[in-house]
């Protein structure tokens, strides 16, 4: 199976943004943290982060073929972005949208999820473990897909 994690604006500030919220975990530290997941569950991994709408969406695009399953943290696209939105529904790879933070207990225009309905379902608060979770979940996800 191929797991792509994908991460949008500001998430490459990790460690230095906002640690009282976001934690003081960098995303690369993240991302080797996942990687020694992966190995474990024999599932190949990839990881994209870009601050700018339309490579997200380009990167959703050419993974239509390449990829199984998607982990996205679209930031703050999360609140507002159709376009993200459109070309997850537009590719059918199942996605699980995360947050390091709980959205819901924060301020309001973060309560809302525009690309929550075209996702298999959402994972929010548990700092980086929320990558952890959602890799878990996944994983778990394919396969009971596969019988
Ligand atoms: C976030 C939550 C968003 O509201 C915010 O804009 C982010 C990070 C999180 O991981 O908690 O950039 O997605």
């Amino acid at each position: 199976k191929r797991i792509l994690v994908m991460n949008g604006p500001n998430l490459n500030m990790l460690g230095v943004r906002e640690p009282g919220i976001y934690g003081k975990q960098s995303l690369q530290s993240i991302e080797e943290m996942l990687r020694a997941q992966a190995e474990k569950l024999s599932v190949s991994i990839t990881f994209y982060q870009s601050n700018h709408e339309g490579e997200l969406i380009d990167r959703i695009h050419a993974s239509l073929g390449e990829v199984d399953g998607i982990l996205l943290n679209a930031g703050a696209f999360t609140h507002y972005s159709y376009a993200i939105r459109d070309a997850l529904g537009a590719v059918k790879i199942p996605a699980i949208e995360l947050h390091l933070s709980n959205i819901h207990a924060r301020e309001s225009f973060r309560h809302t999820s525009v690309i929550a309905p075209v996702t298999i379902g959402q994972i929010s608060g548990f700092g980086a473990y929320s990558y952890e979770h959602a890799l878990n979940a996944m994983y778990r996800y394919l396969e009971t897909q596969d019988c």
